[in-house]
């Protein structure tokens, strides 16, 4: 959430590469962008509510300057106005400070800054950081910036540019990543890999705690007392043609049409077809430590939470442990009990977000042992966890998950099978299931090609002001995440609820201007289900019914949509993609940005 970026060197204008960067973390936060440059006067800000590409418009013909610092916004404190937008300032205009995360005592901070005469000049958090690092008498700018930072509580990724110290930026991390990118003369800061690569592919991640001083020859860095840390960069292995990413179509199509393929990658080398089984090398665990697992327990946010739901039922179907998933947000307010037989799972496309990494720095705390089944390689949660399964999705962009979705439902149905297999799974059922994965990328690419015929439907359901998604057992997590992906990109108001709850409460909603989404597997509830659509019909509810070619439905008045057939395991992710080619189609025509939705950013680094 927020994207920052940083540059300084000798030869180049900071000021091209920064909009460069930005543009490509603009998915992190999109409400208001800035820039500010060490130009030979000092320093210069430009900033405004709106796009990058507003930005770029507005900054001044002559914005000169060798080192800078920029930021992507996704307002925490105060509206998306340009006051509110990054770099702040301090009051003479020596500091410039973007930030990435929450300042928890800002408004005591802001309250004492005011008292001594300060002018605020934004609602922000990160103002006070800019007044801060301009009062401090210390010596040298990494001495005002330790000095600012003293004074914080919360979390924080930031890069600091100061008039008096041309030849530095001076960044620090807290729970909001930072990497610094080392090239030739010159020294890039980013908050993403997405806005490094390009240019240098010789990184470091700084560690919560340090802060570094980066100059165009490289960087130093340090702890908060200003001793030294001995981080060094490493160069890292990237497969630079996925960072450079077609956005001509659109992201969210795009990714949604690359889900076969991130299905075959995500299953590559990980099946043992011979035994029915899963090979997950990277849980680091053997087959005893595996047996000995009680329980599992999967924490994950949003979209990863409810694909966790999926995940769970798996584990507790194929390896008969009992498994839940519950809200990695929420988790570790509650206190948890940690028990040392539970598998904690934490799923995360971007595995930045922090409340999962919040619930899994809680579970190490507390002696438990977690693995994550995460899509960016590197992130701060995979490094976090004690093993796990990457994703290979490949860069996510759209703000709404869907190839990510995808493979980390295949990394559960994995997980489950080589669970199951040193338990009590047959041979023959990991077979069954063995091939059952492997023939999904082709049902995928089946399922996507109906993406036409579902304009239609996509178009009616726009038209309603508030939708139910249904769904029961393996449907209902299905029905959440059609729900979710409606909601998050149409700003229609869309309820997901088990089908058998419905008359229980909801159904005094259910009228012709309220139309429901029902997901109907053909499997042992598909009677239950087919009485419910009768009883939603009855009340004059429209309905669209996700469901298989061998399911009766009936006399029910329906828009069907049938999937193709998996194993019944599987099935809920075959189920899932029509919802989002629901959701997608529903906000093009309502001639919504599909790929920022307002108010949201792709990865949530904020609490
Ligand atoms: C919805 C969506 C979000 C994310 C959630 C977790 O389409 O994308 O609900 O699933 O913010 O993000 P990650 O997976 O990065 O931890």
């Amino acid at each position: 959430m927020c994207g920052i970026v940083g540059y300084i060197g000798t030869r180049q204008e900071a000021a091209p590469l920064l909009l460069e960067g930005l543009t490509r973390l603009e998915h992190r936060g999109y409400d208001s962008a800035g820039v500010a440059v060490m130009s030979a006067r000092g320093v210069r800000v430009a900033k405004r509510a709106g796009r990058v590409r507003d930005l770029q418009d507005a900054l001044p013909k002559r914005f000169a300057g060798k080192a800078g610092i920029g930021h992507t916004r996704w307002a925490t404190h105060g509206p998306a106005t340009d006051a509110n937008a990054h770099p702040h300032a301090d009051t003479k205009g020596d500091v410039a400070v973007v930030h990435n995360g929450i300042i928890d005592n800002a408004a005591a901070l802001r309250a004492e800054l005011v008292d001594a005469g300060v002018t605020l000049a934004s609602d922000t958090d990160t103002e006070v950081i800019a007044h801060l690092v301009g009062r401090s008498e210390a010596d040298t700018l990494e001495g005002k910036v330790a000095e600012a930072l003293a004074r914080l509580d919360g979390t924080y990724g930031l890069a600091v540019l100061h008039a008096d110290f041309p030849d530095r930026l001076v960044v620090a991390r807290n729970g909001s990543p930072l990497i610094v990118g080392v090239g030739d003369k010159e020294m890039h800061v980013a908050s993403d890999l997405a806005a490094l690569v390009r240019y240098t592919t010789t990184v470091a991640h700084l560690e919560d705690g340090e802060i570094a001083t980066i100059t165009a020859a490289g960087f130093t860095t340090y702890r908060a007392d200003l001793t030294h840390t001995s981080r060094t960069a490493a160069h890292i292995d990237v497969d630079l043609a996925a960072y450079d990413v077609d956005s001509r179509d659109g992201h969210m199509l795009r990714e949604m049409h690359e889900q076969p393929a991130a299905a075959e990658r995500v299953l590559r080398g990980r099946l043992v077809e011979r035994f029915g089984t899963a090979h997950l090398g990277g849980l680091n665990m053997d087959v005893r430590e595996t047996r000995a697992i009680q329980r599992v327990k999967i924490l994950g946010c949003g979209s990863a939470y409810y694909v966790g739901q999926m995940g769970a039922s798996l584990i507790e179907e194929l390896a008969r442990i009992p498994a839940d998933a519950e809200a990695a947000s929420e988790f570790r307010y509650r206190d948890p009990v940690i028990e040392p037989d539970t598998l904690y799972v934490a799923v995360s496309q971007s595995g930045e977000t922090i409340d999962t990494l919040l619930a899994v720095q809680e579970i190490r705390r507390k002696g438990g042992r977690v693995i994550g089944l995460v899509n960016v390689v590197g992130s701060a949660i995979a490094r976090e966890v004690d093993g796990g399964v990457y994703l290979h999705a490949g860069p996510e962009v759209a703000v709404a998950s869907t190839k990510a979705l995808t493979t980390m439902f295949l990394g559960f149905s994995l997980l489950a099978l080589q669970l199951g297999r040193v338990r009590y799974l047959s041979v023959a059922d990991g077979k069954r299931m063995v091939a059952g994965l492997q023939a999904l990328p082709e049902q995928i690419e089946q399922v996507l090609a109906l993406s036409d015929e579902l304009v239609e439907v996509a178009e009616q359901l726009a038209a309603a002001q508030s939708l139910f998604f249904v769904g029961r057992v393996r449907g209902f997590p299905v029905a959440r995440e059609g729900a979710q992906k409606f909601k998050e990109i149409t700003y229609r108001h869309a309820e997901a609820y088990q089908t058998s709850e419905l008359k229980h409460g909801p159904l005094a909603l259910i009228s012709p201007a309220v139309p429901t989404v029902a997901v109907v597997p053909h499997d042992e509830l598909t009677d239950r289900n087919v009485g419910a659509l009768h009883e939603i019909a009855a009340r004059g509810g429209p309905l669209v019914v996700v469901t298989h070619a061998e399911v009766d439905l009936g006399d029910v008045p329906c828009r069907r949509i049938d999937v193709p057939r998996s194993e019944r395991e599987l099935d809920p992710i075959l189920l899932t993609l029509p919802l989002q080619l629901l959701a997608f189609h529903a906000a093009t025509h309502l001639g919504l940005d599909v790929d920022k939705p307002r108010n949201l950013a792709k990865s949530v680094t904020v609490e």
